[in-house]
């Protein structure tokens, strides 16, 4: 199906449609190389590899919020308990029985002490700096105090990630005419709108509240947050701006997707879509080709009429400043949040990460587009548990590495190191500076694997693995298929499964295999794979955001956009997926979405009884498709008007907080 025949009906359909342009020059090039090669991949890993040979922590302690490959073999999974939902679409959320769903936090509530109260109808930058954001998607749970494992009392901290014109202001009509209206009253509350929001919750009395005037509650925006460049690209000349001679010192955050919490209980925020906030002419430009790469300027928000620092004709270096990952330590509120080069610059989806066996720590990130690729970044240094200041640069030294899949389920780390391969100065490639900022570029030089979108990337600390979820690529010609990537008009997505030798993360190769092939299993135009036991429920599409809970077990969230009808014809949600033993392979429906909405953020407490998950966009994803309404959705007429489903008061975004009524873990 091709979106761009279509008028859009959100910002979020229009997102969806560019990646419609498959800006890698090379997946023509590298697709195709091992057509047609196919094998029991799993039988593979069992034979050269052996889970038992996963590795261990060795003598380090474990710290509250460490994603260590602590577990050495392979064990029973713990069953998912629970009775599952149906798929569907209406207006509201829906979850397992037994089980609470309650609204947590909305557009707009308070997080700053003096927050103005949500008035959608007189909004003001000012207000909105001290509110709750948009579009809410990563969610990172930080205990308190920090270095405990507390189940009810910590930070949260969330991201937010665009903007929804229509939906948000009255008067604007459609997404199509929304950009043309943006004063610059609009574009500052978009701004301040978007970024993060940090918070401290507490459960008593057996529900979770926002604990109001917290020390530690903040809010970064794109509007006003000082942050500083590090690692290999702070200072380069491609950096410099006007208003920063120095190319160390950038305003805001952008396109906040996922993200993660470091093992020293910092939060890192990725900057995924960023090419969308730039205006401007390319022509004479020198950062033309590499912009080009990115889809630079997207032209898709207005913020550069009033901020020079999005238009490319005033600060041609500008986009390079963004498309990075976003450090955060949202223990001191006055900490100024550093943008880590070392991790490179692309759409990064999320950073998780995990402790080697050696102590250093291995980050893993996505480029969320079409034929883009993989990448992990190692540390240099082992992190230190027991002092987290002493971690405070640890992200700024490492190795790069795109990853390259292969035919026969191995897999290679492909290292980002100026000097290396064909990472030269002949080929535009002077120093590691270059290298990061065109990180794509680089990993396209060296033969990474061109992938079918790839969104959330987990590392599983109990069995070791790694867990990829590839949402979708219907661009996908059938000559272009390959093993890691096999199906030609992917609507669907799937899951990959990847294998560390010995447990060491930080090693240049691996093994993989699918776990999933997502859609329909009874339908078999999809080519889907599901364990059998799958019920006619159990089964999603486009998995994007995902999450591993103490017991190790892996829950997946989906994104289908604008195309929920074609590939599901349900709305979107949280579904747990078994990876051991005779069950590996099923999914079971856990929770659902409001029509129009995506699922994201899912995040467990310590002792997994809080499941939290993000709402992202009710109202606005796919609305003609919706049965009953079958239009666009605009502030005056939202398919929904979820969570408080009040005449006047618009669809807003918001976290759910899910526990079990009994007390007991989720999914048990
Ligand atoms: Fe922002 Fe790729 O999801
Ligand atoms: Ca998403
Ligand atoms: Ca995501």
């Amino acid at each position: 199906m091709d979106q761009s025949q279509k008028p859009f009906s959100s910002r979020a359909e229009y997102f969806e449609s560019l990646e419609d342009l498959s800006l890698n020059p090379s997946a023509e090039a590298t697709l195709g190389d091992i057509i047609g090669q196919r094998f029991s991949r799993r039988e593979l890993l069992r034979g050269a590899l052996g889970v038992a040979a996963l590795g261990t922590l060795g003598a380090l302690p474990k710290l509250s919020g460490a994603r260590a490959a602590d577990a050495p073999a392979e064990s029973a999974q713990v069953p998912f308990g629970f009775k599952e939902i149906t798929h569907g679409v209406d207006g509201t959320h829906h979850v397992a029985s037994g089980y609470d769903a309650d609204v947590l936090i909305r557009w707009g509530d308070a997080v700053l002490s003096g927050a103005p109260a949500f008035d959608p109808h007189s909004q003001s930058a000012a207000a909105q700096l001290k509110q709750f954001g948009y579009n809410n998607d990563y969610v990172g749970y930080v205990p308190l105090p920090f270095g405990s494992e507390n189940p009810e009392h910590g930070l949260l901290c969330v991201n937010h990630e665009y903007t929804d014109e229509e939906l948000m202001f009255p008067g604007l009509g459609s997404h199509d005419t929304a950009f043309s209206k943006a004063s610059r009253e609009i574009v500052d509350i978009e701004m301040a709108c978007h970024g993060g929001s940090i918070i401290e919750v507490r459960k008593s009395g057996g529900k979770w509240r926002v604990v109001q005037d917290s020390r530690y509650a903040r809010r970064i925006s794109a509007l006003d947050t000082r942050m500083r460049l590090s690692g290999p690209a702070a200072g380069h000349a491609r950096l410099k701006t006007a208003a920063d001679p120095t190319g160390s010192r950038v305003i805001g955050t952008i396109n906040n997707c996922a993200g993660g919490i470091t093992p020293w209980g910092t939060y890192l925020m990725a900057e995924e879509n960023f090419h969308n906030y730039f205006l401007g002419n390319l022509d004479g430009n020198p950062e033309q080709a590499s912009y080009r790469r990115y889809g630079i300027p997207g032209r898709r928000y207005a913020w550069g009429r009033y901020h020079e620092r999005f238009d490319l004709d005033r600060e041609p270096n500008a986009a390079n400043l963004y498309g990075w990952v976003v450090e955060v330590d949202p223990l001191d509120p006055d900490s100024v949040p550093v943008k880590r080069t070392a991790l490179g610059r692309f759409k990064h989806e999320g950073a998780e990460s995990i402790v080697n066996k050696d102590g250093r720590l291995v980050v893993y990130s996505g480029d969320d587009q079409r034929f883009e690729f993989l990448y992990k970044f190692v540390s240099e240094d082992p992190v230190d548990l027991r002092d987290r200041a002493a971690n405070r640069d640890l992200l700024d030294r490492g190795t790069l590495y795109a990853a390259k899949f292969n035919a026969d389920g191995s897999l290679d780390w492909l290292p980002l190191v100026q000097g290396h391969d064909r990472l030269t100065a002949g080929n535009g490639f002077a120093s590691q500076a270059d290298v990061v900022v065109e990180a794509r570029r680089a990993a396209t030089l060296l033969g990474a694997t061109p992938m079918d979108r790839p969104e959330d990337v987990e590392p599983n600390r109990v069995n070791g693995r790694v867990y990829v979820m590839l949402t979708n690529n219907y661009k996908r010609n059938p000559d272009a298929v390959d093993p890691a990537n096999p199906r030609a008009a992917n609507l669907w997505g799937h899951v990959l499964e990847l294998s560390a030798p010995d447990g060491d993360h930080a090693a240049t190769h691996g093994r993989w295999e699918i776990l999933v092939k997502a859609g329909d299993p009874a339908d078999p135009a999809v080519a889907a794979l599901w364990n059998p036991a799958t019920s006619e429920h159990g089964w999603f599409a486009c998995p994007d955001n995902c999450a591993v809970d103490p017991a190790g077990r892996l829950w997946v969230s989906t994104d289908q956009g604008g195309n929920w009808n074609r590939a599901s014809g349900s709305a979107d949600g949280v579904w747990a997926l078994e990876t051991e033993g005779a069950g590996r392979a099923t999914g079971k429906m856990f929770f659902r979405v409001p029509v129009g909405a995506e699922m994201c953020g899912p995040c467990f407490t310590p002792d997994g009884k809080t499941l939290f998950v993000a709402v992202q966009h009710p109202a606005s994803d796919g609305t003609r498709d919706y049965a009953g309404f079958e239009r666009s959705s605009t502030y005056e007429d939202p398919a929904t008007r979820w969570p408080d489903f009040r005449d006047g008061v618009p669809p807003r975004p918001s976290v759910v907080v899910i526990t079990k009524q009994d007390g007991g873990v989720i999914g048990s």
